[in-house]
């Protein structure tokens, strides 16, 4: 082991041990394509998994599950969102086949999901847009965190994950261990959030094209041409509606958005749905969106939910590849330090 391999897994054994992992990398949960195929390759490729619950009901939950423990033997995990109008028996699908960790995201868990997971034996791992709420999660129970910038792909918070990551890492990482996302591309930046008291990192945009996701062709496609600037915000056309921002690659589909957002708009102004149901409906909006760029390949008309750092995807390449060259950029990144 070089000098700079056994200041990686220095710095990662926290979040490894945590994790029950090789290493310290977590593939964040994306809707549609972080499914059986893509999730079991990153845990038998060393990284750490995890099922995108979605909108699914219980009983696909379930099969997902199922099928990816006849792929892997490795840990994974399942992302739920808090919203889902099921969450209570997603929990109890998850305890059925023993998933040891889950990731709530969507808000802070509702009241009862904490004790319900935990009660369960398993870790729960929740997002922490902002430190009072990473505090608040902590002191709440959670067992570690994830610190995720607005350079992510997917619905965002409106700080950068740097300064984030300054804000947060200094305060809590000593008591929980702290994952972050947002923006990764390549190993150098995670030795520098391993070097500032992070226990490990979340990539989501670097695996959505590895041979092993199901992502379609086109979806891919457009991935390799694009670059950071392509990967935009999308804009809350009605101050009355709050929706959260979601960054994927600029097509026409922004314009089906905010159709939708007037839609739901004028439906909420005519007393037709409460707020939290037309949050909801945007999030199926959403959804469909993901599915139709992610599984039908219409890439001008669905979501290709992207982050910034999808300049640095360039073309397809297998799970195992992709982690390999992280950890041997960060690695190369920690053998320069002068001092461990
Ligand atoms: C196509 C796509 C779909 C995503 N879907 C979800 C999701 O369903 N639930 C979730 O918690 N995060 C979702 N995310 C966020 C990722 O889990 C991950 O945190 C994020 O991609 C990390 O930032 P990065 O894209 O800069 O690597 C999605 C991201 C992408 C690119």
């Amino acid at each position: 082991m070089s000098i700079g391999e056994e200041r990686l897994a220095r710095r990662m054994a926290r979040g490894v041990e945590f994790l029950g992992s090789e290493t310290a990398i977590l593939c964040g949960a994306m809707s549609w394509v972080s499914e059986r195929n893509l999730v079991s390759a990153i845990s038998n490729a060393g990284g750490f998994g995890l099922i995108a619950c979605g909108a699914m009901t219980p009983e696909l939950l379930d099969a997902e599950i199922a099928a990816t423990k006849t792929l892997t033997d490795k840990p994974f995990g399942v992302n739920l969102i808090t919203m889902h109008p099921q969450l209570f028996d997603l929990i109890e699908v998850c305890a059925k086949h023993e998933v040891t960790h889950i990731v709530l995201a969507g808000g802070l868990p509702p009241a009862g999901s904490l004790d319900a997971i935990k009660g369960n034996g398993a870790k729960l791992i929740c997002f922490a847009p902002a430190l009072s709420l990473a505090k608040k999660l902590i002191r709440s129970g959670v067992d570690a965190l994830v610190v995720e910038g607005m350079e992510a792909g997917g619905h965002i918070g409106p700080v950068s994950t740097s300064v984030l990551a300054q804000e947060i890492l200094p305060e809590v990482a000593a008591q929980v261990p702290v994952f972050v996302a947002g923006g990764i591309g390549r190993g150098e930046a995670i030795a520098g959030y391993l070097d500032m008291g992070a226990a490990g990192v979340q990539l989501g945009t670097r695996f959505a094209c590895a041979t092993e996701s199901i992502a379609h062709a086109n979806f891919k496609k457009a991935f390799f041409r694009a670059s950071a600037r392509d990967a935009v915000a999308s804009v809350q056309i009605d101050p009355r509606l709050p929706v959260i921002p979601v960054r994927a690659l600029k097509n026409a589909s922004s314009e089906l958005f905010t159709a939708k957002q007037r839609e739901v708009a004028q439906a909420l102004d005519e007393g037709k749905v409460a707020m939290m149901e037309a949050q909801l409906q945007i999030e199926h909006y959403w959804a469909g969106a993901l599915r139709r760029a992610v599984i039908d390949g219409d890439v001008d008309n669905g979501s290709l939910m992207a982050g910034q750092s999808v300049g640095m995807v360039s073309k397809e390449e297998p799970v195992a590849e992709i982690i390999a060259q992280l950890m041997a950029e960060a690695a190369h990144a920690l053998e320069k330090r002068s001092n461990d």
